[in-house]
């Protein structure tokens, strides 16, 4: 296979990754493959060019340098493995070859910068559905992480270059574990496992990739239009329908401090609500949430 498969578009210099030629795929029969993607791509602009990598330092990274190029809305990159995959707040992202998803969808939205949190939520929505599809009951943790049985199983790294007060263009980077074995992902994660599981975890069964990932576009391009005729609200009621936290007593840590309190949903500007135990209500715009209460069969 070449470094890079490319539909559609114009000529484009493959990324260089020495250090990764020669990985052996244990899982031949399930590459990443235009061909048989494009065989269950229902989009019109979603996926319109799209870059597959056998490795890449990052699928967010790649699709940065092609949009500084002039890369149109709806180019997407996969990879099938990354060597610096990134996670939100400056952690890694466990990209093992050949067993998961990776990967980087590229918009040229209209928005402004405080509208970015609600229109990057496209993105775990359509994940949410994607999974769903697959048979796993998903839903959504705040603001973009897809949970199945309370344990993550995909996230979302939102990079948007905002230039005097405008976005430039917004790359929704999604990783999703979904052949990744348990054993695997406990070796690699450490004490972070526990709270983390694959779809063929759940399932039972290996997960087509090209089928998923096929999927994941299909939806992601749905809800951008429903962003775009309907507007945020629409996108934000259908989050909230998905959401994993209702009513739950959540921490929520910032850095070094941290705050406990009950979670009232998201705002009209994608904020976490918070009300704390003096009764005031907090808006919290980034942090990492912890679920404090114990409920048997419940996300969070
Ligand atoms: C999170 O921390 O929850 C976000 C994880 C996002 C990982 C994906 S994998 C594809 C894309 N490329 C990256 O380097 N990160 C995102």
């Amino acid at each position: 296979m070449p470094e890079s498969q490319h539909l559609k578009g114009a000529a484009y210099e493959p990324i260089d990754n020495p250090g990764m030629r020669g990985v052996v795929m244990e899982r031949t029969h399930d590459r990443l493959s235009l061909e048989r993607l494009r065989r269950h791509l229902t989009t019109r602009t979603v996926g319109h060019h799209v870059f597959v990598f056998n490795s890449v330092d990052s699928t967010n990274s790649a699709l940065a340098r092609l949009a500084d190029r002039g890369a149109t809305e709806g180019t997407v990159v996969l990879a099938e493995a990354q060597t610096a995959g990134r996670g939100r707040h400056g952690s890694e992202w466990f990209s093992p070859a050949g067993e998961n998803l990776y990967a980087s969808v590229l918009f040229h939205p209209r928005i402004a910068p405080r509208e970015l949190p609600l229109f990057a939520s496209i993105a775990s929505l359509a994940l949410a559905e994607a999974v769903w599809l697959e048979g796993a009951p998903a839903r959504i943790k705040w603001p973009n992480d897809v949970v199945v049985h309370g344990r993550k199983l995909a996230g979302v790294l939102v990079e948007a270059p905002v230039i005097s007060g405008r976005v430039v263009y917004v790359i929704l980077g999604i990783g999703v574990n979904l052949n990744v074995p348990a054993t695997e992902l406990a070796t690699a994660l450490g004490d972070n496992a526990e709270g983390a599981l694959s779809l063929h975890e759940v399932l039972g069964r290996d997960v087509d990739r090209n089928v998923f990932a096929a999927s994941l576009l299909s939806r992601l391009e749905k809800w951008h239009q429903t962003f775009s005729t309907r507007g945020p609200d629409a996108v934000r009621a259908a989050w909230l329908a998905r959401d994993a936290l209702c009513g739950r007593r959540i921490e929520v840590r910032t850095g070094d401090t941290s705050c406990e309190g009950w979670y009232r949903g998201v705002g009209t500007d994608g904020s976490l609500v918070l009300e704390t135990d003096d009764g005031r209500t907090r808006h919290i715009f980034a942090g990492a949430i912890r679920a404090l209460d114990n409920k048997p069969g419940e996300d969070g």
